[in-house]
């Protein structure tokens, strides 16, 4: 077993929710499917879908933006700053630039991108939990890490009423009060599988559904043998058991996998199941798939929700990326819910969305694909969503432009009026 002195995780955690949802039962209704196939048979409930003024950067800016006010940070203490995504926007510039500057980050600081799919998100996490780890005690600044992802699919496929959209924005540092990570060696597995890509060329994802699934399950029986005999622990060490959330019945899926491997009573599945997992998979159920934040999500929604009564408590946490790479790692959380209470922020953003018709659901979409397909000298005058602080206005000289919308909402006040106050 390889142990380490130094504790390193997540200090802080802040979610953005996107404005905009479609209900799963518009969608069945539309798609002429019985409703039940997306609300039981995918376990989902609404998803989240970006306006043409909303992309990966706009999302990941008010995720951070978030995070440093809600925890009073400064640009300076930070870094280290690193994307998990699956959506870049550009073949070889990182959105991690563009928040960069976006967020005023000092020059000092070490920017980059991680791609693996949904994986994206926890090679980010492990990149800055070494980053850490590597200065520990020489250098006081955090590493900042945000997912973001919007997952689209074609209209009428299979993956359509798994689409989704957030962001996730989380302090690494080695004063972990939300996630201090546990030390126990790597639990990876790779192996290359044609399952879930988008080529440059399309705006929205192709997938194997059933390739995918078996991967991701076997990524997890494979990970869950390796951090076992890696860690000394087994199932009763663990409080909670968070899963890569594709759509809420996958985490159902790996949950039941997890159990059989282990030759528990099968009578008391889903109690269990309910009790480690699915208290977490709230906001899942609400935003769909987001790709590299999904993971991320549900430990967000577990710590909001549990508040004290988690404190402690041990979580494992499953993380896919199709393509393939898995991982199982595991944290304790931290002894003072204080750390989080009040500031990630998940309950106060969904109160604030509004629900989309099938019709404006379409043709929002096609705004934003003809946007990211066109490529060059589009520009759209579309207006900045109701309390979006940052709005992508289109691309001109081959050039992405968002510009700044000053935003009068204070955290604590939940009132989300905004008005556009400068182009960049
Ligand atoms: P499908 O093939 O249309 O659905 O698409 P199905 O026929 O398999 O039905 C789904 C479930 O609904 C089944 O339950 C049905 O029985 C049930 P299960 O057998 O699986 O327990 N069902 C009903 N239940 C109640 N009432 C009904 C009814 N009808 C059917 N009337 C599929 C499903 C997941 C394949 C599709 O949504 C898809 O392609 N999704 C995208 C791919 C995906 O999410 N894969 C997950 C693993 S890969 C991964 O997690 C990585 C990923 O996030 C990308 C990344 O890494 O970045 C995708």
């Amino acid at each position: 077993m390889h142990h380490i002195d130094t504790t390193v995780g997540i200090e802080a955690i802040a979610v953005h929710i996107p404005r905009y949802y479609l209900d799963l039962r518009t969608l069945a209704k539309a798609n002429a499917v019985d409703p039940a196939k997306y609300l039981k048979g995918l376990g989902g409930r609404r998803f989240a879908v970006a306006a043409p003024s909303e992309d990966p950067v706009t999302l990941a800016f008010d995720a951070a933006q978030s995070l440093m006010e809600r925890y009073s940070l400064d640009p300076s203490d930070i870094g280290l700053l690193v994307v998990g995504t699956e959506s870049g926007v550009d073949g070889a510039k990182p959105i991690a630039s563009y928040l960069h500057g976006l967020l005023g980050l000092p020059a000092d600081c070490r920017t980059f991108d991680t791609k693996h799919a949904c994986y994206s998100g926890t090679a980010a996490i492990r990149m800055a939990s070494d980053w850490c780890l590597a200065r520990s005690g020489r250098n006081k600044r955090k590493a900042l890490v945000v997912a973001t992802d919007i997952a689209r699919y074609s209209v009428g496929a299979a993956g359509e009423p798994t689409q989704g959209a957030s962001a996730v924005a989380m302090i690494v540092s080695d004063e972990p009060r939300c996630l201090a990570f546990e030390p126990f060696q790597d639990a990876v597995y790779s192996e290359e599988v044609m399952d879930f890509w988008r080529p440059h060329y399309r705006s929205t994802a192709m997938v194997d559904g059933k390739t995918s699934i078996n991967a991701y399950l076997k990524g997890l029986r494979h990970t869950w043998e390796y951090y076992k005999s890696g860690s000394g622990l087994d199932w009763d060490d663990f409080e909670y058991m968070l899963f890569h959330v594709p759509f809420p019945k996958m985490a159902y899926k790996g949950f039941k996998s997890l159990y059989e491997m282990t030759k528990l009573d099968q009578d008391k599945l889903d109690e269990e199941f309910d009790s480690r997992t699915a208290c977490a998979l709230w906001a899942n159920r609400e935003l769909g798939n987001c790709y590299s934040a999904s993971l991320y999500l549900s430990l967000a929604a577990l710590l909001e929700r549990g508040d004290q009564s988690v404190t402690g408590a041990r979580v494992g946490m499953y993380s896919y990326g199709s393509g393939s790479c898995s991982e199982y790692f595991s944290g304790r959380i931290g002894p003072d819910a204080s750390a989080w209470k009040d500031r990630i922020g998940i309950a106060p953003g969904l109160m604030r969305r509004e629900e989309l018709s099938y019709d404006r659901y379409l043709s929002m979409r096609a705004a934003c694909e003809d946007l990211s397909l066109e490529g060059s000298c589009v520009e759209h005058d579309t207006p900045p969503v109701p309390g979006q602080r940052i709005s992508f206005q289109g691309i001109k000289d081959h050039q992405r432009v968002y510009s700044r919308v000053l935003a009068l909402r204070s955290v604590a006040s939940r009132s989300h009026s905004a008005r556009a106050h400068m182009g960049k």
